[in-house]
């Protein structure tokens, strides 16, 4: 067994992961691969514009691109290199058949796996790096190892032999690299077999890095394939549950005069709560959440488990509803009329520090505004491009890089995302701009409230 290493898809999981991979593996290759042949232009462009922003990103590729990590199309000719295959293609909730609209749509997944069936020309360890409905190792396991037969029982045994692992990523987009650096946990789950162990220790030896000096060994735990696969779900639809109840308590807030602010400061402080995850907010957005609980609830169907789907639907349910208050209660305090008034939305990207906007609830409210027509003029440091490609097609959406720009003329201020930009701003320079009276709504509670009275704002915020 060779120790080089190819990763299928070149996205905001196998890009990173890869990139710190060959960081602290210096004596691995490393290849990441694509179909999409712009995507892999990015990452091998000669002026690092890569084709995702994630701080500290740039830094790492500089530092590894062209020694032993590579970006490529020839899938086949990777393949053939490395023994040790991640596939962190896309997952997306299917949109069509059965389990529409919940399920993960395995196309990509399928399809990836019978290429590396057809190019590997010996044994290989398959690694689930996507995030999969549990047991989907098994249909894996199925299709590379249909028709070889087994060796050890002398029975056939021609052809290349797969061992799937399941070792999901828990790494924050916007902290991608801080903790691909320092995870809390790397998991890896392998079958209970000689093989399946054997291919356990060789990805725990990628994760604790040459001579050791990367993940300590008591922060990889291992477990058996549908734990991992399982623990992935579980884990984000635990945290995508806690943003949805610290939202729900948000109104009940607004409702009665307590600040949702000090009520998840002072629960936090007990340890069996703890403080992280605690802000209410525009609810949460990006591509893993709502697919993630909406796959948890789909498995929940299949198995029967009818009350546990609805529980976790509940989360879904609430996060949407938060969004539709925002919109409500922009409404209400704009006299219950939006038409042709100007709105400045501050940040899409659905969290500060990436250009995603994949789910970003400020492309829903977009909507929502956009259905009221408003004249939205949309500002963020890093989401314009996706987002202009996200609401293409709605008119009465401008896009600004400048702030200001944005603001001037307008009725309100619409704070989606915490770019730490929007509190260092002139915000006595923007009041001046706008059109009066003059509303900010800051849907993440970061800006300083009083200070913005002060100027003569109306101000809004979520939970108080
Ligand atoms: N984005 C995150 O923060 C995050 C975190 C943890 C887990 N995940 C999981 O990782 C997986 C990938 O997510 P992502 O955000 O990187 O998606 P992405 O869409 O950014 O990247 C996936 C890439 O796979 C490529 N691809 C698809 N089919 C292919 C094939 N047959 N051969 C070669 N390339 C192919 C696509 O062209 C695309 O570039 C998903 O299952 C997701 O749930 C994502």
């Amino acid at each position: 067994m060779n120790k080089n290493i190819v990763c299928i898809g070149a996205g905001y999981i196998g890009g990173p992961t890869m990139a710190v991979i060959a960081k602290m593996n210096p004596d691995r290759k490393v290849y990441v691969c694509d179909i999409n042949k712009k995507r892999i232009a990015a990452w091998n462009s000669w002026n690092y514009e890569l084709p995702i922003y994630e701080p500290g990103l740039v830094d790492v590729v500089k530092e590894v691109r062209g020694k032993n990590l590579f970006f490529t199309t020839d899938i086949k000719s990777a393949v053939k290199k490395c023994d040790i295959v991640f596939v962190g293609v896309n997952t997306p909730t299917k949109m069509f058949g059965r389990g529409a609209g919940r399920a993960s749509d395995l196309q990509f997944w399928e399809a990836t796996a019978r290429e590396i069936k057809g190019y590997a020309d010996g044994d290989k360890i398959v690694v689930e790096k996507s995030t999969l409905p549990v047991r989907t190792a098994a249909a894996m396991e199925a299709i590379l190892n249909e028709g070889r037969g087994k060796r050890e029982e002398g029975r056939g045994g021609e052809g290349p032999r797969f061992t799937v692992l399941s070792n999901p990523e828990f790494l924050a987009e916007g902290t991608a690299i801080k903790d691909l650096l320092s995870p809390d946990r790397v998991l890896i789950g392998g079958p209970e077999t000689p093989e399946g162990k054997a291919a356990v220790g060789e990805i725990c030896d990628i994760y604790a890095g040459k001579d050791g000096k990367w993940v300590a060994r008591s922060k990889i735990l291992t477990t058996n394939v549908w734990s991992a696969e399982l623990t992935k779900l579980a884990a984000n639809a635990m945290l995508a549950q806690r943003v949805s109840s610290v939202n729900a308590l948000a109104g009940l807030c607004e409702a009665t005069g307590a600040d949702i602010d000090e009520v998840a400061r002072v629960m936090g402080a007990d340890r069996r709560i703890g403080s992280k995850f605690l802000k209410a907010g525009p609810g949460f957005g990006g591509s893993c959440f709502k697919k993630d609980v909406l796959n948890l609830v789909y498995l929940c169907e299949t198995f029967g488990l009818h009350t546990a789907a609805e529980y976790w639907s509940g989360v879904i349910k609430m996060n949407d509803h938060q969004q539709e208050r925002i919109v409500s209660r922009l409404f209400k305090a704009m006299f219950n009329t939006l038409a042709n008034k100007k709105i400045a939305m501050f940040g899409f990207a659905f969290k500060a520090d990436t250009g995603d906007t994949r789910e970003t609830p400020a492309g829903y409210v977009a909507r929502l505004l956009n259905e009221e027509h408003v004249r939205l003029a949309i500002t963020d440091p890093k989401a314009i491009e996706n987002g202009k490609r996200d609401l293409a097609g709605l008119d009465g959406i401008t896009w600004e890089k400048d702030p200001y720009k944005a603001a001037k003329d307008a009725d309100a201020v619409l704070l989606m995302t915490d770019w730490k930009e929007y509190p260092a701003l002139d915000w006595g320079k923007v009041f001046k701009s706008m059109r009066k009276p003059a509303l900010v709504f800051d849907t993440r509670n970061c800006l300083d409230a009083a200070a913005l009275k002060r100027l003569g704002f109306r101000v809004l915020n979520v939970g108080k």
